[in-house]
């Protein structure tokens, strides 16, 4: 299968994709706590969860940043309005989830039984949060950023200035 270049410069399909890799990282660890147990999956899961938290700050940020902000501009309608809120609280809700996992691993456990089920209730929590959410996103908002010209030209003109704005950042003054 190949990729177009349309495919490459498309943010759009570009974060689309992200939520299958976020969906399969959860699972791993998920996979790897209940056939291995808490030896094999503490340090796998006390190396994984910052990375992995960077990223889904990331996701969020190009989402919130840009991508609701040029929906809202572009069809500013109650129902979008509603739906954008409840996106972004479920963002500081998975952040929190995400937190809290965090902290749970590094806690002392009384067993390792209670350990597996604890941290796999609370990661089957998170997955299903994330799978609920990127579905609205995928069959919802993506499909409604494509199809409307001026909204896909705002994504790509905020997407500019943010990095725009990031290489100002990088760069230092003279
Ligand atoms: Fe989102
Ligand atoms: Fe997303």
């Amino acid at each position: 299968m190949t990729v177009n270049a349309e495919q490459i410069n498309n943010p759009v399909l570009k974060v689309a994709r992200e939520h299958d890799l976020i969906v399969d990282q959860l699972g791993e660890l998920e996979r790897v706590l209940v056939r291995s147990g808490p030896a094999a999956a503490l340090p796998l899961m006390s190396q994984a969860l910052p990375g992995f938290a960077e990223a889904m700050r990331q996701h969020f940020f190009f989402e919130e940043r840009i991508f609701y902000p040029a929906l809202a501009t572009t069809i500013p309608t109650a129902g979008i309005i509603e739906r954008i809120l409840l996106l972004q609280k479920e963002h500081g809700l998975m952040e929190e989830r995400l937190r809290l996992l965090t902290q749970l691993i590094q806690a002392p456990c009384p067993s390792a039984e209670a350990f597996v089920a604890l941290v796999h209730h609370e990661l089957l929590d998170l997955v299903n949060l994330v799978k609920r959410h990127a579905v609205v996103e995928i069959t919802d908002i993506f499909p409604r950023i494509n199809q409307n010209p001026l909204c896909l030209k705002m994504v790509l003109d905020l997407a500019q200035r943010e990095t725009n704005k990031a290489e100002k950042k990088a760069t230092p003054e003279a």
